[in-house]
């Protein structure tokens, strides 16, 4: 296991995560500049929108997108946050009570639900960590219902990516950089539409939609 994958499962790791590494690390997104942290508002106040949505979370660490992805929701709406941490979890769930709010282990790779039942699957931070995060795009467009939406944060090449001493610390850290139109390309392929990229640095936004007849 790589050294970020074995941080995940760190107690101590997730208490300071959402508070004091989650900021930190989001700015180096955007080498040192803001454009990740504006994105990243942006983003916050489209999950709280107002609706009857049914969202997964897919990795969701300490639930640190929970508050803002259930505030909005309305009807029979309701959040699920899945991740593989035992430490990520007892976290989420301490910070975020709320009856339309669910926490469950489990694994990106096997999301444990039926084609089509989420109207809303995020997938953040998390991608450039996972083993096999192709096949994970797979699971998230195979649990998203016609005419639902997905959206990704995770890494991209960028030209800081090219210089001396960055392979090396994304290969010592174990975070992968994904290539420029990756992501898109298997997106494309399951024939998904709206898909749109909005590149921060070595930070990338993806977001897309399922077609109504898929
Ligand atoms: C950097 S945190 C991201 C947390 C949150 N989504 C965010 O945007 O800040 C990455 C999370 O991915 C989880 N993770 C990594 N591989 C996973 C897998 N195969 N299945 C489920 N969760 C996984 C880790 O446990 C960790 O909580």
């Amino acid at each position: 296991m790589s050294v970020a994958a074995r941080l995940m499962h760190n107690r101590a790791f997730s208490q300071i995560y959402e508070t004091l590494w989650r900021p930190l690390f989001t700015r180096g997104f955007s080498l040192g500049g803001s454009s990740t942290l504006d994105y990243d508002r942006a983003l916050r106040a489209y999950l709280a929108r107002p609706g009857d949505r049914r969202v997964l979370d897919i990795a969701c660490g300490p639930g640190n997108y929970a508050g803002d992805a259930s505030r909005g929701l309305t009807g029979d709406g309701a959040y699920v946050g899945l991740d593989y941490s035992r430490a990520m979890l007892a976290q989420a769930a301490r910070d975020n009570v709320s009856e339309r709010v669910t926490f469950l282990r489990g694994d990106a790779h096997r999301l444990p639900f039926a084609s089509e039942s989420f109207d809303t699957v995020t997938c953040l931070a998390a991608l450039y960590l996972i083993d096999d995060p192709l096949a994970v795009l797979d699971e998230m467009v195979r649990v998203t219902a016609p005419g639902g939406e997905l959206i990704i944060f995770t890494s991209v090449r960028a030209s800081i990516a090219a210089l001396p001493g960055a392979p090396t610390v994304a290969g010592l850290t174990g975070v992968r950089v994904f290539e420029r139109t990756e992501i898109l390309d298997r997106l494309h392929a399951h024939e998904l539409i709206h898909v749109e990229q909005t590149v921060t640095g070595v930070g990338q936004y993806v977001l897309a939609r399922k077609p109504l007849r898929h």
